[in-house]
C-alpha cells in the first residue's frame, strides 16, 4: 500500500466490541429475551458468544443482530469442553468472574497471545470472594480451572486500573452475599457499571470508588450497541494526518472514560467536531467529523491513559505526523496487551522510517520526519495491524504489513473500509 489523493466521506464502524460482550455476558445473567443491535462482528465477541452458548445460553442471530435468552442466575450449566476465549482477554477475565460463581467445574483457555498475559490480577480477587480458581506457571497464566462456589462480596482496591478486572469482579459480585466494592486507582471505561445499573441493580461510584449491591437482574435490557471510538480512532487519525481529508464517523460511542482520543487529537491541534451528541441505551453517541490538520507534538501521561489504552499505537503514528516532541508516559500497562505493545509499536514504525524510542512505561516520538514505508509485522496484533494500515495513507513508499488479517477479532471489514474511503 503507498499514499493516496484524498480521503473523503461518512464512515460507520462496528458496534463497541466492549459494550457487546458486556451485552452478551449481562443479558445471559438476566432471565428472559434481549435484543441486541449492531452487535460488535469481530473474533473476539464470537468468542464470548461461543462461551456463553456452551454454558447453555441460546443465542441467536444473524449479521448485527442477535437475541439472547437469558437463563437467569441460577440456569447457567457445566461445559462439556474446555471453553475458549480465542484472543480475547475480555472473554477469559469476564467471564472468569461469571465461571467463578457457578457451582460446577470448568476449564478455559486461548490462543498463544492470551495465554501469555496475565491472569494472577484475577484469581487473586475471585479467590477472595471465595472460589477456586487455578491458572498455568504458579496461577499466573491462563488456561485458568475454575471450581465455583457461593462467593462472599469483597472490599478491592485494584493494584491497577483495569476495567476487565473491574468488570470481572463486579459480576463474581452480582452472585455473592453482601456488597462488592471496588477502589479503582483511575478511572477505567464503565460500560460495566451502566449496564448492571440498566439491569436495575444497584451499584453507585463516589470518586473512586464503586459499591455493587448484589441483586437478580429486574429484566433483561435490549441494548443498540453504539459505533466503537477504538475502531473510529483509526478514521480520526487518518483524517487528521492525511493531506487531503475530510471524513465523518456516524453514530460512535463517545462515553468519556473511552473517548480520550478526542481530547488527545484536540489538544494536538486537529480539525474535529463532535455533533448530535444523544443517549443511547446508558451511553452517549455522536458524529465525529476531521479533516486534514497540523498538529503538534504533546505530553501524555497519569489519568488519560485508561481512556486511551487500546489507541497508543495509532497516537504513537500521530506523533510522527505531528510537529515537535511527543512523549507518552505511565502506559506500561501496553505490555501485556494483545502483544507488548511499547516494543511492538515501537520496531514496527521505526521500520517505516519514524524516530520513536522504547521506554519502560511508554514512548517517545519526534515529529515531523517522513514516513518512507517498508515491510513491517502486526505480531499477530490486530491494533498494530490497523495502525500500520493507517501510517500507508501518508508514506512515502509502499507499507507491506505481515499478518494483516489479524484486523478480524475487533474490526473484520477495515481493509475493505480503507479501501472504500481512498477509492
Ligand atoms: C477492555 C478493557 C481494556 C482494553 C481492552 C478491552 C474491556 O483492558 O485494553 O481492549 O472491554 O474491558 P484492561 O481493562 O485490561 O486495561
Amino acid at each position: 500500500m503507498t499514499s493516496r489523493k484524498c480521503l473523503r466521506g461518512d464512515i460507520i464502524t462496528p458496534g463497541d466490541k466492549s459494550i457487546s460482550h458486556r451485552a452478551l455476558i449481562l443479558n445471559s445473567i438476566a432471565k428472559g429475551k434481549a435484543r441486541i443491535d449492531n452487535l460488535a462482528s469481530g473474533d473476539d465477541v464470537r468468542s464470548t458468544m461461543s462461551c456463553l452458548r456452551a454454558l447453555g445460553v441460546n443465542i441467536i442471530g444473524q449479521g448485527d443482530v442477535f437475541t439472547v435468552n437469558g437463563v437467569g442466575p441460577e440456569g447457567f450449566r457445566s461445559p462439556d469442553n474446555v471453553l475458549d476465549a480465542g484472543n480475547s482477554g475480555t472473554t477469559m477475565r469476564l467471564l472468569g468472574g461469571l465461571l467463578a460463581a457457578q457451582p460446577f467445574f470448568s476449564i478455559i483457555t486461548g490462543d498463544d497471545s492470551l495465554r501469555s498475559r496475565p491472569m494472577d490480577r484475577l484469581i487473586h480477587p475471585l479467590r477472595h470472594m471465595g472460589a477456586d480458581i487455578w491458572g498455568r506457571r504458579n496461577d499466573s497464566l491462563p488456561p485458568l480451572a475454575i471450581k465455583g462456589h457461593r462467593l462472599k462480596g469483597i472490599t478491592y482496591k485494584l493494584p491497577v486500573a483495569s476495567a476487565q478486572i473491574k468488570s470481572a469482579v463486579l459480576i463474581a459480585g452480582l452472585f455473592a452475599e453482601g456488597k462488592t466494592t471496588i477502589i479503582e486507582p483511575t478511572a477505567s471505561r464503565d460500560h460495566t457499571e451502566r449496564m448492571i445499573s440498566a439491569l436495575g441493580i444497584k451499584i453507585n461510584r463516589d470518586d473512586k470508588t464503586i459499591e455493587l449491591t448484589p441483586s437478580a437482574p429486574r429484566a433483561p435490557v435490549d441494548v443498540s450497541v453504539p459505533g466503537d471510538i477504538s475502531s473510529a480512532a483509526y478514521w480520526l487519525v487518518a483524517g487528521a494526518v492525511h493531506p487531503d481529508a475530510k471524513l465523518r464517523i456516524l453514530n460512535v460511542g463517545i462515553n468519556p472514560t473511552r473517548a480520550g482520543i478526542i481530547d488527545v487529537l484536540m489538544e494536538m491541534g486537529a480539525k474535529l467536531k463532535v455533533d448530535r451528541v444523544v443517549k443511547e441505551g446508558g451511553e452517549p453517541v455522536a458524529d465525529v467529523s476531521i479533516e486534514t490538520s497540523q498538529l503538534m507534538g504533546i505530553r501524555i501521561k497519569g489519568n488519560m491513559i485508561p481512556r486511551i489504552i487500546d489507541e497508543i499505537p495509532l497516537i504513537a503514528l500521530a506523533g510522527a505526523c505531528a510537529t515537535g516532541t511527543t512523549v507518552i508516559r505511565g502506559a506500561q500497562e501496553l505490555r501485556v496487551k494483545e502483544s507488548d505493545r511499547i516494543r511492538t509499536t515501537v520496531t514496527e514504525l521505526s521500520k517505516l522510517g519514524v524516530d520513536i524510542e522504547e521506554l519502560s512505561d511508554g514512548m517517545v516520538i519526534n515529529g515531523g520526519g517522513i514516513i518512507k514505508g517498508g515491510d513491517c509485522e502486526s505480531h499477530g496484533d490486530h491494533r498494530l495491524a490497523m495502525t500500520l494500515g493507517i501510517a500507508s495513507l501518508v508514506s512515502q513508499g509502499e507499507v507491506i504489513i505481515h499478518n494483516a488479517e489479524s484486523v478480524s477479532v475487533s474490526y473484520p471489514g477495515f481493509w475493505d473500509e480503507l479501501e472504500r474511503i481512498t477509492g
